[in-house]
This record gives C-alpha cells, structure tokens and sequence, in this order.
C-alpha cells in the first residue's frame, strides 16, 4: 500500500528497483538558480528512489547523468544517451524541465526515450483567483495560499507549488483574483513589495514568472485622480510612474492581468475609449520592464433584460474585440476563454479564437471546476482541452487548429491550501494535465491519466487501470446527468452548484434557453441570432445547420422541438431523459469502481474520495430528477422506459 505525501503530489518519488547505472551519478554544476534547482530535484529524487543517501557526484565512477548547462533563457530541453549515461543539455530552465522529465520516466518504469522537446507556447499560465483577504473567488480547495489577512504571503508552500508547476512545465502563474478588490489594489504600490519579491523569486527559481491582476481604474483608487481614461496625460504618467517603481523592485514580475469592462470592472469604455486604446496605454507603461498586458475579451453585457431576444452573449466578445485586431501592441495579449460564454461543461470553441491574425492571443481554460463539479465531483477536463486545441477553424491554412493560432495558455487553478492541494484528489489531475497540453497540445488524454495515477497512487496495475478508467469517463458522465446538449446554464445561479432549469431564465445575465412545452433553445443559426455565421464560412455553414451540426451541440445553436428526431432514432426529449439516467448509473459504476479499490489504497486517500463519490452520486441524481421532472411537468410526455419521473 503506497502512503501519498500531498505536499509532493506527483512528485512524490518512491523507492524504485531495478534503476539504471547512470542513476548513480551526476556531473555538471549549473551556474543559474533554475540549474542548480535542477541539480538539486535529481539528487533528491533519486535518493529516494536508489533508497541510497546520496548520488555520487565523482568524475570517473562509471556511467552519469551529465548536466551541460547552456547560456540563455530558452526552454529548450535535450537528453540522450551518451555511451552508458545520459547527457541532459539545456540552458537552466531546460535542465529543470528535463530533470523533471527524466524522474518521472524512471518512477514510471518505462523505457526511456531520447528526448528533444521545445514547449509549444512560450507562455503557460495559471490565474488564480485569490482575493487578498485569503478567499478564492469559485474556489474549492479551501483557502489562498498566496494571500493571508489582507496580505500576500510567502510559505514553503509557495516553494511546493513552484516546483509542481515547473514539474509539469508551466512557467507562469498570476497570483490574485481578476476582481481586483480592497488591499489586493495595493499590490500595486510600495505597500507589499517585499511580499512580492519574496514570492517573485521563490517562483523563479523554478522557471515561473509572477504576474498581478490590476485594477483599470487604479490611478483614481491609488492614485487619487478624478479619472482613469487612458488617453488623460496625468493618467498615463501615473502607470508610467508606479510601473517603474514596481517593475524594478520586483524582479521576475512578467506584467499585468486585466479585467476590463466586464462585469462591473472599470475600463475604458467609461470615457468612450476602446479596448485598444486601454490594453496599449497599460502596454506602453509596461513596455519599458519587458512587461506584457494579458487583456481579457470576456466582455458582454450582464444587465440583459431576459425580454430582450435580440442580443445574444454568445456574440458578445467576437462583436468587441474581431474589429480591434491589429490595433494593439505587441505587448498586448488577448486573453480569450475556450468557448464563447462562460466555462460550461460544452460549448462550442469561441469565435474569436483564430479570428485574430495581427493580435497575439492567450486561451483560457477554467481548472477550477466552477461549472464542472466543483472539486466534489469528478471530471478529468483534459479530453475537453484537447476537443477545443484540436478544432479545425478553416479559417487560416497556416494556422488552422485552435492549437495553432494561439501564442500562450493559461487557466483558473483548482488550487488552495487543502493539504490535498485540489480538494478532490482526483482533481490534481487536471492541474498535471493542463501543464503537459500546454506544453505539447497533442498528448494523449489517456497516457497523462494513466501516468498521474502512477506517479501518485504507486504502479499497482488495478489501481492504474481503474483511476485512469474512471477519469476519461468522468466528463461525459458529468455532462449526461447535467445539461444536455450544450444547452449550458441549468445550475444554481450564484453558486453554480446542482439544478435549476429555470434559475437564469428571468434573469440579467443573457443565458437563456426559453423553453415552452414545445421546444427549447435559443437559435444561433443565420435565421436567429447569426452567432453561426462568427465563424469561418466552413464552420458557419455547419454549426448553421441543424443537419450539420454535432449532436453534442445541438441546443448551443439551435431551438428544436422537444419532438426532433435525433440521430439514432431517439427523439430529442427521450435523449435528454436517457442522458439523465444513463449518466447517474455511469456515476454509481465509477464510484464502485473506486470501492474495489479500497484494500489497495491508502485508507485516508480512499475514504476521501469516497466521500466525494457519496455527495457526487447524490447531485447526479438530484441532476437527472430535477431536470426530467421539470422536462416532464413541461411536455407531459412520459419517459419510454416507463421510469420514475415526479409530477
Ligand atoms: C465567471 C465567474 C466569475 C468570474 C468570471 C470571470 O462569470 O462566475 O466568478 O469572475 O467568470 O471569468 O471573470
């Protein structure tokens, strides 16, 4: 029975037979911190899995690992064979990534295969969304670990999850909440500059740039301006000022997180400014320190009054920035959520995605399982980042794939400071395979399940089997005893747990499904809202079309009569009652699959997730009843199979 050490998480290295020769020794002394790091994550690593005090570090013992740092600050990592040792070449970085990668192949017992490897992005990011006073906005994993009474705070856990990070191969990670509220404001001044330093050079150690979110309008909150409109000389002098006090002061601060005019945020629009206008005025302020301004495009109007059947949110962001591209600076990236609403458990990839062809763009993933579960239930999301990565746009033959046309990466962490890291344990998953999509986009769901399982609960074939079965099936489970079809917005508004068909209906938030005992859906075809026609004409005319259209996304885009034949036969109603109890038997089989475990794990790590499993089996069919009865009160239209459905 293995015991998992959760400050490691996956990297807690276990004694391993059967290791080759060159494990012994390590040559090289690296110059830079992330090198010496490097050095140092072997030597500890393969301590304990050599169960050996030491690594030797003598010149002519026999077969090495031999470190060759290079100059520079590329990412680049190599290792081959060298006669009967290893050579791993990179600059400091690469050496930490390498190093990384060479333990995990060993704690996994696999053949190790030469590798030469460049990350796909330059930028791979986590956003927190820590509040200063330690809450985390939609977090689930208890508190912040970045923030403490008002304060940024610096811990040895600020040092864990820097190397998770780096062990993963993400490189970035903004420390506080979008919503830039009280003292998180200050980061910006004098106050917390020693806090940030701290924090600034525990990450970089291990290759992680830091980054704050800023408020748009804090030269009035700070600064004691009467405005904050971007083109006012004393408001660009007040960036210009404060940035290069900060910059300077806190060395391994990357640049800025911005949250524009978007639910209630200030921003430019205020003083009939664009968002160009805005993101290059904070570019320019920035430009001088090597900053970069990370600008969000999450932007609708949330006052909709629900009479309103024109406006459509879904249109929203590809309508306010598709106009904008080429008139920002290139330090500017466009930060632009996987779909074009909100994090829903499916939606189609956003429009605004590869649209921009003189604008750098960043896409954002949401980890935090604000929509998805909530850390309660399971849902391994990286099957989901690689449907979005993997869309053929057609829009760009050069830069075809979502994968391609995007400069960076990044998502809301699911972390905080549960000592289990993710409040789910399963949930870690997500962490781990966000870092590896964002490092190669094309990795196999499957291979990172099965390699976290191992590198977590130890290499017992039953154990592996299971806990990867149980988190590539977990998504579709999720989404059949939740909302069908893409329809999206069926949850508890507020919090966004469990049901409520009809909790956004009349409300101000523009996510509608208008259902009659008809139909349901809001139509986004070219005879509707003509959201469709957002894309390029390739997908426009499928996702246009009822006929086209993928099934999974039907009432995304399309408003159907509860009577339409799908393609199995089924009609739409009855695919939705199906889903609905599908999907909670699918939830029992996977929560018995992780009872079978139970002589094989830890009990602490067992009874945990069992306890999730409980409370997920019990939403799921809180889900199905909810959304079945309500469907059926509706049409009056029993369920074929003749199953409990409540008037
Ligand atoms: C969602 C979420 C908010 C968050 C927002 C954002 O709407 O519910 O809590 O602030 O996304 O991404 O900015």
């Amino acid at each position: 029975m293995i015991f998992v050490d959760y400050s490691l998480l996956w990297l807690d290295w276990r004694p391993k037979a059967g290791l080759p020769e060159y494990t012994k020794r390590i040559l090289g002394t690296p110059a830079t911190r992330q090198g010496k790091a490097a050095l140092r994550e072997l030597r500890n690593g393969l301590k304990v899995m050599r169960s050996e005090p030491d690594t030797s570090a003598e010149a002519d013992g026999g077969p090495a690992i031999r470190l060759i740092e290079y100059p520079g600050n590329d990412e680049k990592v190599t290792l081959r064979r060298s006669g009967d040792g290893m050579e791993l070449s990179g600059s400091g970085r690469g050496l930490l990534y390498g190093a990384f990668h060479l333990l995990r192949h060993l704690a996994l017992g696999e053949e190790f295969p030469e590798w030469e490897s460049s990350p796909a992005y330059p930028l791979r990011m986590l956003n927190h969304w820590d509040n200063a006073d330690g809450s985390i906005e939609r977090g689930y994993s208890g508190r912040s670990f970045f923030f403490s009474g008002g304060k940024p705070i610096c811990t040895e856990r600020t040092r864990d999850y820097a190397r998770l990070l780096a062990s993963c191969g993400l490189n970035g990670c903004c420390i506080n909440n979008v919503n830039v509220h009280g003292s998180a404001l200050k980061l910006l001044t004098g106050s917390y500059r020693r806090e940030l330093k701290r924090i600034a050079a525990c990450l970089g150690e291990y290759g992680v740039s830091l980054w704050i979110s800023v408020s748009f309008s804090a030269p009035m909150e700070l600064g004691g301006l009467s405005t904050a409109d971007p083109l006012e000389p004393d408001v660009r002098k007040w960036w210009e000022d404060t940035c290069s006090q900060l910059f300077p002061s806190v060395p391994g601060l990357a640049g800025f997180l911005v949250k524009a005019d978007s639910e209630g945020r200030p921003g430019p629009h205020t003083y009939g400014r664009s968002h160009a206008e805005g993101a290059n005025m904070l570019a320019d302020a920035v430009k001088p320190f090597g900053g970069k301004i990370l600008w969000r495009c999450f932007v609708y109007n949330c006052t909709q009054d629900w009479r309103d059947t024109e406006t459509d949110r879904a249109k929203a962001q590809y309508g306010a920035f598709a106009p904008l591209d080429g008139q920002f600076r290139d330090n500017v990236y466009l930060q632009i959520k996987n779909g074009p609403v909100d994090f829903q458990i499916r939606e189609p990839v956003s429009p605004l995605l590869g649209r921009l062809e003189h604008t750098e763009s960043l896409l954002e993933f949401q980890l935090a399982q604000e929509y998805t579960g909530q850390q309660k239930h399971v849902c391994y999301l990286l099957p989901m980042f690689r449907e979005v990565l993997d869309l053929h746009l057609r829009q760009r033959p050069a830069r075809d794939t979502v994968a391609e046309s995007v400069s960076a990466v990044c998502a809301v962490s699911n972390t905080g400071d549960a000592f289990n890291w993710t409040g789910h344990d399963l949930a870690a998953a997500n962490l781990f395979g966000f870092g590896a999509v964002s490092w190669d986009p094309a990795v196999d769901p499957a291979y990172i399940a099965r390699e976290w399982s191992i590198l977590t609960f130890g290499d017992e074939p039953e154990v592996t089997r299971s806990v990867t079965d149980i988190l590539l099936r977990s998504r579709t489970v999720y989404e059949k005893y939740t909302v069908p079809l893409g329809i999206g917005w069926m949850c508890v508004p507020g919090s966004h747990y469990g049901p409520s068909p009809e909790g956004y209906e009349y409300d101000r938030w523009g996510t509608y499904h208008r259902a009659t005992h008809l139909e349901i859906g809001v139509e986004r075809g070219p005879e509707g809202t003509g959201f469709s026609e957002q894309y390029s004409p390739e997908l426009a005319a499928i996702y246009g079309s009822v006929d086209t259209c993928p099934e999974e996304l039907l009432l995304f885009f399309h408003r159907l009569p509860f009577s339409y034949v799908m393609n199995d036969g089924r009609s739409l109603l009855q695919r939705i009652y199906d889903d609905h109890f599908e999907g909670v038997e699918e939830a029992a089989a996977m929560a018995a699959a992780w009872d079978k475990l139970e002589s094989r794990l830890e009990p602490a790590v067992f009874a945990r997730v069992r306890e999730r499993f409980q409370e997920q089996l019990r939403s799921a069919a809180e889900w199905r009843d909810v959304v079945n009865s309500w469907l059926y009160r509706l049409t009056l239209i029993p369920d074929e199979k003749g199953r409990k459905l409540y008037l």
